[in-house]
């Protein structure tokens, strides 16, 4: 018989397997969004406004239910995401206790957690839920206990994360959490990473690495443009970019040396505008977010990876150094003074 049970284990082996790289994996995703949307009825309600229900925390913007339950159909996003918090599980796995995951933002469906329930056992894992969403938390712990899930949790918690305290008798071998947006812009996931990796510094982190890097590209030549009914191979686009170095990265070690660091801002790098500047080259942000070992999100992977224009689209005349620093705070931001 073909249960929903059975379709959830096939498709979260599948999503696992090493042997399949990640680009193959887009029927799995599908899948799996498929899955999840039919037996949680979601919809997007056009009566109700698709941001009800966001929480603007002092740490940042904590998304709604139903924008929450959209991050399913990041097709790439979701599986690298599911195999990287695999990997991180695997890793900490050691006998005589189960690995202890805390997961920080699980939204809806604890999408992350979810897939990983029908492959590891409760002797191997356990989960902590936190989420602020009262709704998503609510949701989460619905469609867990539909698949008869219910004992791998520790406990579901609705709170700020960046508020919670680990208990001393629980640490956490994984922390993870994907509260963010392109260029950890806007969302909590520096602050919540910040607060829980402070907490349990041996823990596993999930993603692993989120870095911003600074480049200047011609942007007509990102894409290549095939014309209608073209068929066979797509060329490769020849990019014209060139990249000035990063400027940000949110990963254990940089966590480590921010800890004396009490104000609203986190250092960053700093990059000098190449003179002369062309005239075709304008001034972006690239965001690479490695989840954990070789499960990477590279440039256009995904809504969290598309490169972005530098904030404000300033132009330069060439020569100026731009200092950047991670502005925390209600509105977190990587901001920049640009010194001619
Ligand atoms: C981008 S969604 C991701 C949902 C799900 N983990 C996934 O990967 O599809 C982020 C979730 O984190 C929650 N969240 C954001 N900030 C939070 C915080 N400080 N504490 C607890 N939950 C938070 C939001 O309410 C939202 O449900």
């Amino acid at each position: 018989m073909n249960t929903d049970l059975d379709k959830l284990k096939k498709i979260s082996r599948e999503i696992i397997d090493p042997e399949t790289e990640l680009k193959d994996l887009i029927p799995q995703a599908a899948a799996l969004r498929d899955l999840l949307e039919s037996r949680t009825h979601f919809r997007v309600d056009p009566a109700r406004d698709i941001a009800a229900g966001e929480t603007r925390l002092d740490s940042g913007l904590a998304i709604s239910p139903a924008l929450a339950a959209m991050c399913l159909r990041e097709l790439f996003r979701t599986p690298a995401f599911i195999r990287g918090l695999h990997q991180a599980i695997s890793d900490a796995l050691r006998p005589g206790r189960p690995v202890r995951v805390l997961y920080a933002g699980c939204g809806p469906y604890a999408l992350l957690a979810l897939p990983l329930m029908a492959v590891f056992s409760q002797e191997q894992v356990k989960f902590t839920l936190l989420e602020i969403n009262p709704e998503s938390l609510g949701k989460a712990l619905a469609l867990i206990a539909s698949f008869g899930f219910t004992p791998y949790l520790d406990e579901a918690l609705c709170a700020d994360a960046t508020r919670y305290t680990i208990p001393a008798n629980k640490q956490a071998d994984v922390i993870v959490s994907e509260t963010m947006a392109v260029c950890l812009h806007n969302e909590p996931q520096v602050a919540i990473a910040r607060h829980l990796l402070g907490q349990a510094p041996e823990a596993r982190m999930v993603p692993q690495s989120v870095s911003v890097e600074m480049c200047i590209l011609d942007d007509t030549k990102e894409h290549v443009l095939m014309p209608a009914g073209h068929v066979g191979a797509i060329p490769e686009p020849q990019r014209d970019r060139m990249h000035l170095g990063k400027i940000f990265e949110l990963d254990a070690a940089n966590i480590r040396s921010w800890k004396g660091i009490e104000g609203d801002r986190l250092p960053a790098g700093r990059v000098k505008i190449p003179s002369p500047l062309e005239k075709r080259h304008r001034p972006y942000l690239l965001t690479q977010i490695v989840v954990y070992g070789n499960n990477r999100l590279q440039d256009y992977d995904c809504s969290l990876t598309v490169p972005q224009r530098l904030p404000g689209k300033p132009t330069f005349a060439g020569s100026e150094t731009l200092q950047f620093h991670y502005k925390l705070g209600c509105y977190p931001k990587l901001a920049y003074e640009a010194m001619a």
